[in-house]
This record gives C-alpha cells, sequence and structure tokens, in this order.
C-alpha cells in the first residue's frame, strides 16, 4: 500500500500511473472504518485500476463541535483494514494540507432545496463543508470513478449534483449499504453506542424494511407517524422519519407518482445520532 500525507508526492505518484494509462478510483472517508468502507474499497479495487482511498476528519463538515472532537480516531487499525483489503494508495492529508492558509477556491454551488430538507434541517451547513472537502479531494486526487455509500443517500445526491454543476466527468457510484447482522446500518458512530442503545439501534432498520412492506398498502404519513411514536416509546428521539422522492427528496405522499422512493430516518439513540434509509422502489431506468 503507498502511503501519502502530501498533495504533490500523491500527484507525483497519480500522474505516473495516469501515463501508464491505468484508471483511479476513489473512495474518501473520515476514518473509524468498518466494513461498509471495506464494500467501497472492494468496488473500487475491482471498477479501478489504481484505488484511492482517503482519510480525513473534514471540521468544516461537523456543526456540532463536540461531535468533532468526540469522532473516533483509529488510524493504526484503519492502515490495518485497509492493507488487508488491497486499498493500492491512502491519503491521509494535515488540515493543514486540505485547508492551507491562503485559503481554497471552492465554486458557489446551488443546491436548491436538496441541502435544506432531511438532514438540511437539523445540521446546518454540514452539507456545504461535505461539498467543499469533496471538491477539494477530486481537484487533489483527479479520479476517473468516484464510489460513495447509499448510507448517506443525502451525501451521495448533493454530490451528483455537485459533478454536474461542474460539468465533471468523474463518474460517481453507490455502493449499496452493509449493515450488521441484526440490520443496524454500519458506522462509525456505533462504536460510541452504550451496550443498552446498541441492543435497541436495530429497530431503526426494522421500522424502515416494515415501510417498505407497507408503502403501497397504507397512508405514507400513518406509517411515518406510527414509526416516530414507536420509536418514541423506545427512548430514541427521531428528527425525521419520511419518505422522499429519490432524485428532489420531497415528502411523498403517493408513491405510485414517483419513480424511485426512499424512507430515510435520523434518530438520536442516547447521545448518538444514527442515519439510515431503505431504497422502497428503484428506478430501473436510470443507471449510475
Ligand atoms: P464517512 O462517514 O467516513 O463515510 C465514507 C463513505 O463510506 C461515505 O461514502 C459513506 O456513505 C460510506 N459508508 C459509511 N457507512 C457505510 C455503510 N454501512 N455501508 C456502505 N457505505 C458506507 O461520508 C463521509 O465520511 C464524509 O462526509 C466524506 C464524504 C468523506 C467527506 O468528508
Amino acid at each position: 500500500m503507498h502511503f501519502f500525507k502530501k498533495i504533490s508526492d500523491l500527484q507525483a505518484y497519480l500522474n505516473y500511473q495516469r501515463s501508464q494509462n491505468l484508471s483511479i478510483g476513489f473512495a474518501p472517508t473520515m476514518g473509524a472504518l468498518h466494513q461498509g468502507h471495506m464494500s467501497l474499497i472492494e468496488h473500487t479495487n475491482k471498477h479501478s485500476n489504481i484505488s484511492v482511498s482517503s482519510i480525513f476528519i473534514n471540521p468544516t463538515q461537523f456543526n456540532d463541535p463536540t461531535d468533532l472532537e468526540k469522532y473516533p480516531r483509529t488510524l493504526e487499525e484503519d492502515i490495518n483494514l485497509l492493507y488487508d483489503h488491497q486499498l493500492n494508495t491512502l491519503f491521509t492529508p494535515p488540515v493543514e494540507e486540505i485547508y492551507p492558509a491562503q485559503g481554497i477556491h471552492t465554486p458557489d454551488f446551488n443546491f436548491g432545496r436538496l441541502d435544506q430538507v432531511l438532514e438540511g434541517v437539523f445540521r446546518q451547513d454540514h452539507f456545504k463543508g461535505v461539498a467543499q472537502v469533496v471538491h477539494r479531494l477530486l481537484e487533489i486526487v483527479r479520479p476517473d470513478d468516484l464510489f460513495m455509500g447509499q448510507k448517506d443517500y443525502q451525501q451521495w445526491t448533493i454530490i451528483y449534483h455537485m459533478l454536474q454543476q461542474m460539468e465533471s466527468e468523474v463518474r460517481l457510484h453507490m455502493v449499496p449499504t452493509v449493515r450488521e447482522a441484526d440490520g443496524l446500518a454500519m458506522s462509525s458512530r456505533n462504536r460510541r453506542l452504550t451496550a443498552e442503545w446498541r441492543a435497541k439501534a436495530p429497530y431503526i432498520f426494522r421500522l424502515l424494511s416494515e415501510a417498505q412492506e407497507n408503502y403501497t398498502l397504507r397512508p405514507i404519513a400513518e406509517i411515518c407517524d406510527q414509526a416516530i411514536s414507536t420509536l418514541k416509546e423506545m427512548g430514541f428521539r427521531t428528527e425525521y422519519f419520511n419518505m422522499v422522492d429519490g432524485y428532489n427528496l420531497e415528502n411523498v405522499t403517493s408513491p405510485e407518482d414517483h419513480k424511485k422512493v426512499v424512507a430515510c430516518v435520523a434518530a438520536w439513540a442516547g447521545e448518538i445520532r444514527l442515519i439510515d434509509n431503505v431504497i422502497l422502489k428503484e428506478d430501473h431506468t436510470f443507471s449510475f
């Protein structure tokens, strides 16, 4: 595995690979890696000649300073996992490389309401920070293909729109969510769950699965309200449980009128905020 901290060293290596006509696939992360991240690496390895991943805890996307401070940092374990999964190149830049003192230029992207709904209601400017860092990393790595998880469905959608606005040729791939055996979506934050909350956390996916079974049979609002009250009874603090259009992320009332429908949830399990989603209705006419 090739390991770089400096942009100039990474670029010298990747420029050489590019000159050999090798394709570059990129999967950005914030570390505390798990099998969900490894699935991105596997997809990248399979698809591209040179797989590149980054570990960078991006301060500009944390709206909550405590979340940034407590974000798990497990670099040594991460490196071992990536090595075991045959990653070709790891980039772990210090903050000054990504955000140098002289500043960086980020285009003024317009996401319309995409960054105002769902997460946008509860995490002010989060997606501005995500777009900023992904734009910066793409400028540095210049991949042919970019691999991101369905787990962060809204993030994926926003990056898709960012690439369109940039008129970028980078191909964005969506990697399905990897789950624990009991259904809990893998997340770096799961390791901070108490034993009690870890036992209850799979309920989130159970309710999403129930929504999947029922969304054509019962009114959407009823399913969502019921899910929120079940979560409340269990002690979760739910921020949203919505069924949305898979493209514009606006709430759906009649699923039959939409090509793609996704159920999305964010709920606090004690001190830990969990998000998850299930694609209820897939649009088979669209491929990434
Ligand atoms: P992070 O939360 O580390 O996630 C990195 C990538 O892994 C994202 O594309 C995310 O959707 C994907 N991922 C996380 N859990 C997953 C799971 N259980 N199954 C499949 N994929 C999963 O998302 C970020 O970092 C940051 O916002 C980033 C894009 C790196 C920008 O800072």
